[in-house]
């Protein structure tokens, strides 16, 4: 089973980045310590600062993982693009935030990609990401 993480901008900052919302931990501690409980998946992962750089990967994987799971951060709020890529691949997405979107300030309460994915998990910190990889996992 092949899973991709796709994390969009400033999502590289954390650990560092704004730590009473986002947590203490890098991705890549975490990353690492979920790669190890599931060792049968193939997992890819793929940050970006920038938003035709995410469209890019979502239409290189889009027709051959198992699971895209995608954090587009700020671009979740903006980006049609990023909508628009996840409507046209084959490969079911995840949505995940690691804050709760819709506990925050208004514009974050509009996303373009939440009525693409098969589904959202927002506000669980980056547990959320180990749940949507169990979800993929266990189907
Ligand atoms: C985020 C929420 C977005 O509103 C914000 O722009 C981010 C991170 C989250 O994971 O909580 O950069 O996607």
């Amino acid at each position: 089973m092949k899973i991709a993480i796709i994390n969009g901008p400033n999502l590289n900052l954390l650990g560092t980045r704004e730590t009473s919302i986002y947590g203490a931990q890098t991705f890549e501690t975490f990353f690492e310590d979920l790669k190890s409980k599931y060792p049968a998946i193939e997992f890819h992962y793929f940050q970006s600062n920038v938003e035709g750089e995410l469209v890019n990967e979502i239409q290189r994987l889009g027709f051959s993982y198992d699971g895209i799971i995608i954090n587009p951060a700020a671009y979740t709020h903006t980006s049609v693009a990023i909508g628009d890529a996840i409507a046209a691949i084959k490969t079911p997405v995840i949505e995940v935030h690691i804050s709760n979107i819709f506990g925050r300030e208004d514009f974050r309460k509009l996303s373009h990609v939440s009525g693409k994915s098969v589904g959202v998990i927002s506000g669980l910190g980056l547990k959320g990401y180990a749940l949507a990889v169990e979800y993929f996992h266990s189907k």
